[in-house]
């Protein structure tokens, strides 16, 4: 037997539910609506998944298409800076000093660059994290672009990959060498868009606005017509002194750490951008590139991902290789060495120093 008082309380809650089983149900049936709507509204996102899909929550992405974006995003972004150099309004200011303890300007144009290429890559891959050097940058207006398979030559290989959202992060530098900008060493500008699968870098992009040359490499895949062309290029004829490039930017100290290690005949090319001294040791313009103070993740990813497509590596100055994971921090500490070939070699240099030095390298 339930007592009375029990029973009273049952009913009520018995009448509770009457009313919700009405309302309920409704509710329900709107809010799924809705969402089915939006989703379905929204029909420029390449990448949308399909209610099964979301179901099994499998939030794939294909490395394809997140190629194509990557070169269209990098060339855009370089649209931006031609305009903003055309203009002759650059509207420079100071985000700071550099690790080198000069002046780190920030443009017009890097601004406008940082909003195009994260805005548009963000619409098409919104699960995908993305990481930007001007992220703290307010946008303005909403940026966006179609998918076009035409930024790739008819011969690239390029088949369809599916890898999961989550595992993902894009690096992008919307302008490297800001500096240089401003002084109009146009040569030494790029925009640069990384893909990192588990913190691999696999697909790399260096795009020069004012030559318009786009160098990318997907790992095990293809690469640009103008990458292979610059890997093609006869070795610098130096002998077999090694030729080093660093930093415009760094000290004479830099300069004699660099003949301590690499000895007295080593041929020094000072240079600014990452982007631009990876693409020196592509085209053997330089042996290896060196750098020993902290560098941005943004700065090194895509060059990280072309060397990689070319045989040739880039670990940090304890020969580790560079993790690009989306929970990692933005700041590699470690310092920098990049080369083709031989890379074994300059690392024992490297190491023998510092073990002579404290570890140290500056
Ligand atoms: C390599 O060096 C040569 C000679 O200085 C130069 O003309 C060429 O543009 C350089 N290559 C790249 C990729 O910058």
């Amino acid at each position: 037997m339930i007592p009375m008082k029990e029973r009273k309380d049952r009913k009520e809650i018995m009448n509770g539910r009457t009313i919700r089983i009405n309302r309920v149900p409704a509710t329900i049936t709107a809010i799924l609506l809705t969402i089915v709507l939006v989703y379905f509204l929204n029909f420029h996102q390449e990448e949308r998944p399909s209610i099964y899909g979301m179901l099994r929550s499998d939030n794939k992405v294909n490395l394809r298409k997140m190629l194509i974006a990557a070169i269209q995003a990098a060339q855009r972004g370089g649209l931006e800076i031609v305009d903003v150099a055309n203009s002759r309004q650059l509207k420079e200011r100071s985000k700071g000093k550099t690790a080198e303890g000069v002046n780190d300007p920030f443009t017009d144009a890097d601004g406008r660059s940082h909003c195009v290429m994260k805005q548009g890559l963000k619409r098409i891959f919104p699960r995908v994290h993305i990481f930007s050097e001007e992220d703290k940058e307010h946008c303005q207006d909403a940026h966006s672009f179609d998918l076009d398979p035409t930024v790739l030559h008819e011969t690239a290989i390029v088949p369809d990959v599916a890898v999961t959202a989550q595992d993902v992060t894009v690096w992008v530098d919307p302008l490297d060498a800001t500096k240089e900008f401003t002084e109009e060493l146009y040569e030494y500008v790029t925009t640069m868009v990384c893909v990192a699968v588990a913190g691999q870098p696999v697909i790399g992009v260096i795009h020069n606005p004012f030559s318009g040359h786009t160098a990318w490499a997907w790992v095990g895949h293809s690469m640009s017509e103008y990458l292979a062309e610059l890997h093609k290029l006869p070795r610098a004829d130096k002998g077999s002194d090694p030729i080093i490039t660093i930093s415009r930017s760094h000290t004479a100290a830099a300069q004699d750490v660099t003949r301590a290690v690499f000895g007295q005949n080593v041929n020094i090319l000072t240079a600014a951008g990452a982007g631009y001294k990876v693409l020196q040791v592509v085209a053997n313009n330089a042996t290896a590139y060196l750098h020993t103070s902290i560098i941005k993740k943004w700065d090194i990813c895509a060059g990280d991902a072309i060397l990689r497509a070319l045989g040739g590596a880039m670990t940090t100055l304890n020969d580790e290789s560079i993790n690009y994971g989306p929970n990692e921090s933005p700041v590699n500490k470690d310092g920098l060495l990049a080369s083709l070939t031989h890379h074994g070699d300059y690392m024992e240099r490297v190491s023998k120093y510092r073990a002579q030095h404290n570890g140290k390298l500056r």
